[in-house]
């Protein structure tokens, strides 16, 4: 038996879906346990491309993929998911659903839009899918549960409770009309009934699964960069995206967990407000964007494309406590004839080794710059890692050492079969 959790190491768009998928195939359950339709993984096959939001990259092989507690859950948007899998010749009948996870409403979208609209200039950027508001909803205890969809009479007090509370806000202080928790409560009520065949205790699932010695690989969203406790807070998102989350987000113990892979692109992106210490606004920053196609999944938006920064995988590499790295995206560095690596911060004339927690200190960082050579080859088709061009493997080994944890796989395209393998893991 083996377990191994895939987290992102940045902001997010790493890459973790193509990676997920690799690993599907060896593995007898696929778990993603936070955030919700924010998400967005790509995963390209042959001719096919798979957009999944909710949904495990599992489902491409075919392998049980499991939407656990610690996601959020549009219903609708979920019902559609499944449907687009079905008309892509994916199978569903290996999905499942944790009872305890919790729902997004049309309330909660709604709300995530107007906070961007109050904030103004100081919006989030957020992907206005209803996750923030259906996470406070969570911690606030008036959230609503999967568990909750079969339980009628409770739902609709719960419905009513939390539209009357929302009507307030949206009559007194947002100036809008009020919305109808009638129409909300019988759209729950239909999509819960499409969706009863899929759901269950997923933690206890899980724990079957391990005790019978199955190989399980968690796929967690977003990236260290965007964990509500130790990313750039208050521009994250509001689950838990590092290792840690996968434990309570899953309902396993941590000593369930065997190995820890983080998704690291050869560069770095964000979409979104929020600061960026190596972001490049100049013309390279958009040759990052175009050759990498660094456009949202989730949203279309433009990614905000930069150097690659050390500070912030080896920050992301200590809260994981990652045991390996997937490089990604080489071949987007592909024509530069030079790339810079951020490799520490300065913070008034020190070199500092952690991370600040205060954004005015962030801006206050200068991204201190080694210059490397790049190379022109196509690197698409290669096999092996000595088959790169020796400033490829350069640049790969010079990350390596400054992020300190092995370097397991290395991405160079899209594609399945465009992946060099140094280290299997399972
Ligand atoms: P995720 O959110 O971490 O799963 O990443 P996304 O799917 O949002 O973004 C990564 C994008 O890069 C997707 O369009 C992938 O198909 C693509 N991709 C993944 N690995 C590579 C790679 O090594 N090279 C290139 N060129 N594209 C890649
Ligand atoms: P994957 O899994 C990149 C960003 C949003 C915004 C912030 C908060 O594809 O890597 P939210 O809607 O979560 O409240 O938005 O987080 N964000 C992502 N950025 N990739 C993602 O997911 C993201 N999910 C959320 O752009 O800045
Ligand atoms: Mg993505």
């Amino acid at each position: 038996m083996s377990t191994l959790v895939i987290v992102g190491t940045q902001w997010g768009d790493e890459g973790k879906g193509k990676i997920t998928d690799f690993y599907a195939k060896k593995a007898d359950a696929v778990v993603r346990f936070q955030g919700g339709n924010n998400a967005g993984h790509t995963v390209i096959v042959g001719e096919n491309t798979y957009k999944f939001h909710m949904i495990p990259s599992g489902v491409i092989c075919a392998t049980p993929s499991y939407i656990a507690n610690g996601m959020v859950i549009d219903p609708t948007a979920l019902i559609a998911e499944i449907d687009a899998m079905k008309k892509g010749g994916l199978h569903t009948e290996y999905l499942y659903i944790s009872n305890r996870a919790h729902i997004i409403t049309p309330y909660h979208k709604l709300m995530d839009e107007l906070n961007e609209v109050r904030l103004g200039k100081n919006k989030i950027g957020t992907t206005k899918k209803g996750i923030g508001p259906a996470y406070a909803d969570k911690t606030n205890r008036n959230g609503i549960r999967v568990c909750d969809l079969y339980e009628p009479a409770l739902l609709k007090e719960k419905v009513e409770s939390n539209v009357s509370y929302i009507n307030l806000l949206l009559t007194k202080i947002y100036d809008r009309p009020a919305i109808d928790a009638e129409t909300i409560y019988q759209q729950l009520l239909a999509d819960a009934k499409i969706l009863r065949p899929y759901v269950c205790d997923v933690s206890l699932a899980l724990d079957n699964l391990l005790k019978a010695g199955k190989n399980i690989v968690f796929e967690g969203a977003q990236g260290a960069m965007l964990d509500i406790d130790f990313g750039t807070y208050p521009y994250v998102t509001s689950s838990h995206p590092i290792s840690g989350g996968a434990t309570m987000g899953a309902g396993v113990s941590p000593k369930a967990i065997d190995y820890i892979l983080g998704i690291t692109k050869a560069y770095t992106t964000r979409v979104g407000e929020g600061p960026f210490p190596t972001e490049l606004t100049d013309e390279t920053g958009e040759f990052l964007r175009q050759q990498g196609h660094e456009f949202g999944t989730t949203t279309g938006r433009a990614r905000r494309c930069g150097w690659f920064d050390a500070a912030v995988v080896r920050y992301a590499a200590r809260l994981n406590g990652l045991t390996h790295i997937a490089l990604t995206k080489l071949d987007t560095l592909t024509g530069l004839r030079t790339i810079q690596v951020c490799t520490h911060y300065e913070l008034e004339g020190d070199v500092i080794d952690y991370f600040p927690a205060s954004l005015t200190q962030l801006a206050q960082c200068k991204a201190i710059y080694e210059t490397l050579e790049g190379w022109e080859e196509d690197i698409t088709q290669v096999k092996t890692f000595e088959e790169l061009p020796v400033n490829a493997q350069n640049y790969v080994k010079k990350l390596e050492a400054l992020i300190d944890v092995p370097i397991s796989i290395v991405s160079v395209g899209p594609e399945r079969d465009s992946t060099i393998i140094l280290d299997p893991i399972l």
